[in-house]
């Protein structure tokens, strides 16, 4: 199947990297924090698919030493851009060797995995991020569910894309952001959950914690089916010692 990372593209670089964490996305992070707090010990950390580098600084607020990694030369110049004295890396053809390997604390991903095509490369790559920790060190990673792409959010819309529905793990989905200037449909690939277990088990990853987070009525968001439906899934694994 071919898969281009819309990613990998000036104009959208541009718009994602003036997001920050409105409406929906306030969700998606809004338990990361706590789950940190829980689940990682140590400082040092990996933000893999960094972007434009909100997700890594938002590690930084809560002080980690991080270093963002990701596919798209686009994204990750804005990255530098935006905080030029952090550290955001160009990584090619899933080769990890210029980072060090049993070193990291923590490994993190917002929404990498939504642009990852093909359960062999998905396993390739989720055990090359287990090769840069040790055992004692964590995986955490905040993706969509299967059900972002069917419903409408106060940050995406998918009612233009009803073959969403009949989409399986590894096909392709579109969804539109609401809360950018690029309106332009983000293509993803969607993955089920018990494809996700079925993934960690291959890689030799053991999971820890799932939450598919709900937003309350009391949030100062005009949530649409936030309340009811997750969009989003956070797992927290660690590697099989
Ligand atoms: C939706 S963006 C999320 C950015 C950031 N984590 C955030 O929350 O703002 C997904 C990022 O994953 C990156 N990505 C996709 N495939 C990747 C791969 N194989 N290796 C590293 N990064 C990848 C894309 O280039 C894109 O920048």
């Amino acid at each position: 199947m071919e898969f281009n990372n819309v990613y990998e593209n000036a104009k959208r670089a541009e718009s994602y990297s003036k997001l920050q964490f409105p409406g929906t996305y306030y969700l998606a992070y809004r338990d990361i924090p706590g789950l940190l707090l829980k689940h990682v010990k140590g400082r040092k950390a990996i933000d893999f698919g960094c972007g434009t580098g909100r997700s890594t600084r938002f590690l930084q607020k809560y002080g980690f030493d991080t270093i963002g990694i990701d596919i798209s030369e686009e994204m990750i110049t804005k990255a530098k851009e935006i905080d030029p004295i952090g550290d955001y890396r160009l990584i090619k053809n899933n080769n990890f060797e210029q980072l060090e390997k049993n070193y990291f604390d923590l490994v993190f991903s917002g929404f990498a995995f939504d642009n990852i095509p093909n359960t062999a490369n998905r396993i390739q790559i989720l055990k090359e991020l287990g090769s840069l920790i040790n055992n004692n060190s964590r995986i955490v990673l905040l993706e969509s569910t299967p059900e972002i792409y069917i419903y409408e959010w106060l940050s995406f819309s998918t009612k233009n894309f009803p073959e969403n529905r009949k989409a399986k793990s590894g096909d392709k989905v579109k969804i539109v952001m609401t809360d950018v200037e690029d309106k332009r449909p983000v293509e993803d690939i969607i993955w089920f959950d018990e494809d996700y277990l079925d993934l960690f088990s291959k890689s030799d990853m053991l999971l820890i914690d799932t939450r598919k987070p709900l937003a309350k009525p009391e949030e100062p968001y005009q949530w649409i089916n936030e309340t009811k439906i997750a969009p989003w899934v956070i797992y927290v694994f660690k590697k099989l010692s």
